[in-house]
Formats: structure tokens, sequence, C-alpha cells
């Protein structure tokens, strides 16, 4: 995978491990954690919009029935960073449609019917518009492949990358990932790891977003080896 040169901004380093090269010539090797070679690391203090926006609106709002290609709702489809932009006063969250909809303080976005952004989906919204809306992306850093704790890794990235569509509904086929006892399910069945993996012969997930970093697909298929534990 080629890392994109879209943000050449020279951010503080959170540790020795990183290897700033070329960007040319710059891979992600497969399976490697905390020694990936990255061009811009993510730095907390700023939200971007290919790792941390557009996941959102794909599972939330750029869903089938609601406002993908085909739908349409309401004359709105979100295909990617240009859709998402045309609704947004870039450094002005408060006078962006984008924001004052997921709200409430227009239309309520999603409806009472959905899952319901969390308070940090929310914020993040908030920080990418306010910093411009600029269609940036970043390398997760901190991510470890070896950290995989059910609640305190696996279920916070099933909850960002996944419960928007996969809360039961059509939206995400009928499938849930809402609960441990959902989720078992599709560890066990091999689906959640194959899924995310991008295995060839099944289903790519997360639909209509990146593929999850490395790092992050570690640690699913590390916690499913591990017997996928409650813990
Ligand atoms: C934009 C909506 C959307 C998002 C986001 C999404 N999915 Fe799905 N997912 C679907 C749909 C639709 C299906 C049904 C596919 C089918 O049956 O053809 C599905 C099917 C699945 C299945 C069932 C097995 C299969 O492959 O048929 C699993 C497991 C799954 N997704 C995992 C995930 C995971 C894990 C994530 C997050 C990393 C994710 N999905 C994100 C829409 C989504």
């Amino acid at each position: 995978m080629v890392i994109l040169a879209t943000n050449c901004k020279h951010l503080p380093f959170p540790g020795p491990e990183v290897v700033p090269v070329d960007t040319t010539t710059t891979k992600v090797p497969v399976d490697t954690t905390h020694h990936v070679v990255v061009k811009d690391p993510c730095s907390p203090d700023s939200a971007y919009f290919q790792k941390d926006i557009w996941p959102i609106i794909a599972s939330n709002c750029a869903k089938a029935g609601c406002h993908d290609a085909n739908t349409a709702q309401n004359g709105i489809s979100y295909t990617g960073y240009n859709s998402v932009v045309a609704k947004v006063k870039p450094g002005n969250p408060g006078g962006s449609k984008l924001y004052s909809v997921i709200t409430g303080v227009d239309d309520r976005m999603p409806p009472a019917s959905q899952t319901q952004l969390t308070s940090a989906q929310i914020a993040l919204i908030y920080k990418w518009i306010k910093q411009g809306a600029k269609n940036n992306t970043c390398t997760d850093t901190t991510c470890n492949a070896n950290n995989f704790k059910f609640a305190n890794d696996i279920l916070p990235l099933l909850k960002m990358y996944c419960q928007g569509c996969h809360n039961g509904s059509a939206t995400g086929g009928n499938v849930s990932l809402l609960t441990y006892s959902d989720i078992s399910v599709q560890a066990a069945n091999g689906k959640l790891y194959n899924d995310v993996n991008h295995t060839t012969g099944y289903n790519f997930m997360p639909l209509g977003s990146p593929k999850l970093s490395n790092c992050q697909i570690s640690q699913i298929k590390n916690w499913i080896d591990a017997g996928y534990p409650n813990n």
C-alpha cells in the first residue's frame, strides 16, 4: 500500500520506532505493528478525514437505504470527500449543515431509529471542520497489535468502523456486531477476520471505507486466535 503524501506537515513523532522515508517508495509492510514505516504519524490534536471522518460517514450515513449513491435520501449521497465537504463550511462547525444535523440543531441525523453518533464521533467531526475540513490522513503509530482486550481494543474498533451498519438492521445485511455474543458468532465462523483482512472470496469490510490498518487487523486476529475472550 502506498502512503499518500497529502499532508506533509512535519508533526512531532511520538516514538523512536518511526523512520521517515521518501514517500514515493513508502510501503506499509504486511503485519508489522509498531515498526511500521510511516510518513505522517497521527497527532492526537488533529482529526483526519480518511482515518476518522469518512469511516463515521460511511458507516452511519452513506449506507443502503440512507445516503448511499443508490438511495440518496433528500437528494443527498455521500460517496467520498467532495460530497461530504460540500455540506461543510471549513473552519466553522456551527455554520455547517453537516454539524447542525448531527447535533440535532436542524433535522436530527442519524434518525432516531438508527444508532446515534457517540459524543466522541461528534467531537471528531467538530474538530475536523474547525481545522479546515481537509482531505487529510495519517498513519496511527500508537496502535499496538499486542493490545487486544475485547473491551479496550476490539469493541471500540467495531464501534468506530462497523456498528453504524451492523446494528442488526438491513444496512448491515442483518448482521449485528453490537454485543459480545453477536461478535463472537462472527469470530467463530471466520468471517470477522477474513472480511477485515480482505481475504479473497469474502465480503470486504468495512464496506465502502478504506481497509483497517495492518495493526488493527492484527489486533482482531490475535484476539480471535486467543479464543476471542470477553475480557
Ligand atoms: C456501510 C455499511 C457497512 C459497514 C461500515 C460495515 N459493514 Fe459489514 N456488512 C455490510 C453488509 C451490507 C453486509 C452483508 C453483505 C452480504 O451479505 O452481501 C455485511 C456483512 C458483514 C459480515 C457477515 C458475514 C459476511 O461477510 O457476509 C461481517 C462479519 C461483517 N460485515 C463485518 C464487518 C466489520 C468487522 C466491519 C467494520 C470493520 C463492517 N462489517 C463494516 C455492511 C457494512
